[in-house]
């Protein structure tokens, strides 16, 4: 069973974690919006729950574009599409199922989002973080969370791994105001480098620029980013690592760089890129997630 028994959080399926999460959001976000996030966890744990699915996991992984085949390293217990869980969200892109797996990797009990939501989709930033509100119900210890980015940095190529050291927000306030916003990616950003170089995989450590979407950038917006130290760019992420740093969850951001991102090479930027190069990667991604999962310095 799962290794996250013993991360000392104890906030399984059975613990009183609604009643906490309602009053710390209560402070934070106003009253109704606590109550009702409240509500939406409670009938998702509550469904998860009626599934038999386990109440502690180890860790969980937030798969991006293309990589959703990493579930095939686990051994399956469930697998429940989000159509199917009440109060959840639906993934509308090509390239995610929408699927929420649980199963096992060497002994250790893992959740897989095989689909995330993003804003463009139309949910609410707030929405497109229950993946990571659910993590940290179910006392992980970790969360990995993937993305599939456009290449700012000009020396990196198409099926470049890069480890997310930073993110660049340049656009509004993202999050409800939250005083309880610390960082914590850093020890684990400086881990998961040297696991991918102890596996071998050259990767980039580099800052993620987040944008709504759902369009492309333009080539001015690319050259603007750049000069404000974006190294890959991408609709995801950045609000599901803040979410992690504010509820004290330790979460790592693992890019695929599966474009050049727009006007480096001339060439109009489409989906079926992004997938061909998330195919190409997907062993090494793989390896470096089963590893990070299973590393116990983190
Ligand atoms: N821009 C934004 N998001 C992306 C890109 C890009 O070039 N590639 C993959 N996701």
């Amino acid at each position: 069973m799962s290794g996250g028994l013993g991360n000392g959080l104890g906030r399984g399926l059975d613990s009183d974690f609604r009643g906490d999460l309602g009053a710390e959001m209560g402070a934070e976000m106003g009253s109704d919006y606590a109550e009702n996030l409240t509500k939406k966890m409670g009938e998702i744990l509550d469904y998860l729950r009626s599934q038999g699915c386990p109440k502690q996991i180890h860790a969980a992984v937030i798969l991006g574009s293309g990589l959703g085949e990493y579930t095939e390293a686990l051994e399956l217990s469930h697998s429940i599409p989000y159509s199917e869980i009440p109060s959840f969200p639906q993934s509308t892109v090509e390239g995610h199922s929408g699927a929420l797996i649980f199963g096992e990797l060497q002994g250790h009990t893992i959740m897989a989002f095989s689909g995330r939501f993003h804003f463009y989709e139309g949910y609410g930033i707030d929405e497109t973080v229950i993946p990571v509100r659910l993590t940290h119900a179910l006392g992980a210890s970790k969360l990995l969370i993937s993305n599939a980015a456009g290449g700012i940095n000009l020396s990196y190529k198409v099926g470049d791994l890069m480890v997310i050291d930073h993110i660049i927000r340049p656009h509004r306030r993202m999050m409800q105001q939250s005083t309880r916003w610390h960082w914590n990616m850093k020890n684990y950003a400086d881990l998961a480098f040297s696991v991918a170089t102890e596996l071998g995989l050259s990767v980039h450590r580099g800052n993620y620029l987040y944008v709504f979407g759902p369009n492309y950038e333009t080539k001015a917006e690319i050259h603007a980013y750049r000069a404000m130290g974006g190294d890959a760019v991408g609709m995801s992420t950045a609000a599901e690592l803040m979410e992690a740093a504010r509820l004290g969850l330790p979460a790592v951001g693992v890019s695929l760089i599966t474009n050049a991102a727009a006007g480096i090479t001339g060439q109009a930027l489409n989906h079926d890129e992004v997938k061909e190069a998330a195919n190409a990667r997907k062993e090494d991604f793989a390896r470096l997630v089963s590893r990070l999962i299973l590393e116990d310095r983190v």
